[in-house]
């Protein structure tokens, strides 16, 4: 494959940025020349912000699976596609040929068609990170059906609240999964989900560990009994295999649920061909993909980065995407660096928390692995602190490897803000420049755009910037206009896709992210605005843990914020009001981590837990959180006016039992 489209120098940055803004149609229409269309678009952009609505190639006639699969089988059959990489070193490597994958997920739509899903049908995939998911995931694109993967670390109760949210009748699960040193008993959460519920007709269940499980007659069934009933089927059809379900430009791929400022997860709903030409672009460019590279993301396919970065940007490409069931740390440290020798990975992207997590190892786990093959690194998922991008490009990089800073969310479906591998000039801990289509703008609380202003200066002196330079300005980040795959709603509930993301400031997109911009033009994210915590690199909403945390019979009342933590970014502090009698202290912060993991799973578990008799409230009953933030982070001076307060005395209580 060639890409017309791969910004080659920084002139022609410049140059492409300047033609996507002032022509975006026109530059879009280009790019989008290069895809297998089944019937070309009428109009490639519509939109406004008010409602909002926004159309990318509208008219158009595509399958998804068709552009990441189909269209390389000419040129690139036995390339592979998918390196499987298992949890246990021991055990054997699967390499999945394109033409493996065209054959799996055309084998792999029969058994949905089989089990009674049909085009728009919402399918529930909650498996671990095995080329099945894979397959999963793109034998729903190709007969039409809407995924929505559930990242195996959520619990039951979550999985519950999704599967009523979208009236799943079809689940696609594993017996277990392996992470670590640990088996996770899919199946089992996933019958802890169904219980009371009516919607699920069908359960598909792939051996990975071989845990016992219960297989319910009727409802569940083997994903190998289906696929060697299907083998036969797609076989008479001969190369075509499985047709694809000719999708409308606009028809919704994929719904990701992710947290915000409430309480409830919101279903992120993303398009068919606008996020297919936006992870293929960002693809190609950010990381200057070359033919032939192994492309290694290490995030899970549970998340956005892994539907974005494992599955429909790489294979988009023809490229080979890396994936790997197991984590960063076991069996040992290195597991990272014995992968990229084995595999001769050139492009790592991963974490900054697992960036940070390795490096409190020190070197010895980087002892005999041969890194040469690396020519690109990346970042994603929260702000990277300097001294773990230096570490990362000393170390692993060698200083030879351009380090991109990706900035983007679960909304924006991939990456808006980045240096250009090789290209563009990296800045530690700046994500740098936009890439050809996003429109950033920063504002202050009132809605003005900052160009120097007072309030800009305000920031400043809060978070001063790093590695020298003039700085413009700081604020609220907004992005102007349209690009590919910006969210399209909500699932159903258009009208809180709107107050979410375009009512805080009309006719603009609201990121939730402040930044800090220099003279240079280049944005530094400085984190989240709102109530929302960004946990190693996971998205979770204060108040969602706050009503895990209330559900607990001795909680009268709770307040959740977050505080910096060295390898996780933030860390999760609570303050709790208790009135049981249950138990020592520390039996009670069990109970409540227990209640938690069992409302929203292990990863939402807070790392302390402070009881106190009272919470620093207004007169009008609203919690002071500036003030809980304060405390939590260590900063016991300077709390601000407190004057304003129902019982200021308790300040002085939660500063004594500070954790
Ligand atoms: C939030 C989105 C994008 C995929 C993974 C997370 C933070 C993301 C960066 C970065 C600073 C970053 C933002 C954003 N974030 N990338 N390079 N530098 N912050 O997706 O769960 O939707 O979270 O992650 O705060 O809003 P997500």
């Amino acid at each position: 494959m060639s890409y017309p489209y791969q910004i080659t120098s920084l002139a022609q940055y410049h140059v492409d940025y300047r033609k996507s803004i002032e022509d975006p149609e026109g530059f879009w229409a280009a790019v989008a020349d290069n895809f297998l269309w089944r019937k070309k678009w009428n109009r490639v952009l519509d939109w406004n912000f008010s409602e909002p609505k926004v159309e990318w190639f509208a008219g158009a006639k595509l399958n998804i699976t068709e552009n990441c699969i189909d269209r390389h089988l000419a040129t690139m059959a036995d390339k592979p596609a998918i390196i499987w990489e298992p949890n246990n070193p021991e055990e054997r490597v699967r390499t999945v040929t394109y033409a493996r994958l065209h054959k799996r997920v055309c084998q792999f739509a029969q058994v949905l068609k089989n089990n009674g899903v049909k085009k728009g049908d919402r399918v529930c995939i909650y498996m671990g990170m095995v080329p099945e998911l894979a397959y999963a995931v793109l034998g729903c694109a190709r007969i039409g059906a809407i995924h929505s993967v559930i990242f195996g670390g959520f619990s039951a109760q979550s999985i519950a609240d999704r599967l009523e949210d979208a009236n799943v009748e079809f689940i696609v699960t594993c017996d277990g999964a392996y992470r670590g040193g640990k088996d996770i008993p899919l199946k089992s959460i996933i019958d802890d989900a169904l219980i009371g519920n009516k919607t699920v007709k069908r359960v598909i269940v792939y051996t990975r560990t071989r845990t016992p499980v219960s297989m319910i007659k009727g409802r569940d069934v083997w994903w190998e009994d289906e696929m060697d009933i299907a083998e036969e089927q797609v076989e008479k059809n001969g190369s075509i295999s499985f047709p694809a379900e000719e999708m409308d430009a606009e028809d919704p791929l994929f719904i990701l649920y992710t947290s915000g400022s409430t309480g409830k997860p919101k279903g992120v709903v993303h398009s068919s061909a606008g996020y297919m030409v936006w992870t293929n672009y960002t693809f190609v460019n950010v990381f200057q993909y070359k033919p032939g590279d192994v492309f290694f993301c290490t995030a899970d396919i549970g998340w956005i980065t892994g539907h974005s970065y494992i599955v429909y940007g790489p294979l988009s490409a023809g490229a080979t995407s890396l994936m790997f069931e197991g984590i960063p740390t076991w069996p040992d440290a290195g597991r990272f660096w014995d992968i990229v020798d084995k595999h001769k990975v050139n492009t790592l992207y991963t974490a900054p928390t697992a960036i940070r997590s390795l490096m409190s190892y020190g070197l010895d786990p980087l002892k005999g692995k041969d890194l040469s093959s690396l020519t690109v690194l990346g970042t994603v998922g929260e702000p990277i602190n300097e001294e773990a991008w230096h570490w990362y490009d000393e170390n692993i990089g060698k200083q030879k490897c351009p380090i991109v800073d990706t900035w983007w969310q679960t909304e924006t479906g991939g990456i808006m803000m980045s240096n250009i591998a090789g290209i563009t000039p990296s800045k530690p801990g700046w994500a740098t420049l936009p890439l050809p289509g996003v429109q950033p703008v920063l504002l202050d609380e009132k809605g003005n755009i900052i160009e120097g202003s007072d309030f800009a200066a305000e920031c400043l002196k809060a978070s001063p910037p790093v590695g020298g330079g003039g700085l413009e300005g700081a604020g609220n980040l907004c992005i102007k206009a349209p690009w590919p795959a910006i969210i399209r709603t909500t699932w159903g509930d258009h009208e809180r896709c709107r107050t979410n993301y375009f009512a805080t400031y009309p006719n603009l997109y609201f990121t939730g992210d402040g930044a800090l911009k220099d003279a240079a033009g280049n944005y530094r994210i400085t984190g989240r605005v709102d109530d929302v915590l960004n946990v190693s690199g996971h998205r979770i909403g204060t108040a969602e843990v706050e009503n895990a945390i209330n559900i607990h019979a001795g909680v009268v009342e709770s307040a959740v914020v977050g505080y910096p933590h060295e390898v996780k970014g933030q860390g999760i502090y609570a303050y709790v009001i208790y009135n049981g009698h249950h138990g020592d202290e520390d039996m009670r912060r069990q109970d409540i981590l227990q209640t938690v993991t069992r409302v929203i799973g292990a990863i939402a578990r807070p790392d302390k837990i402070q009881f106190v008799t009272g919470l620093p409230k207004t007169r009008s009953g609203k919690i002071m959180r500036r003030i809980l933030r304060k405390i939590a982070e260590g900063e016991m001076q300077n709390l601000g006016d407190t004057s304003t307060l129902l019982d200021p005395g308790v300040v002085e209580e939660i500063k004594q039992g500070k954790l």
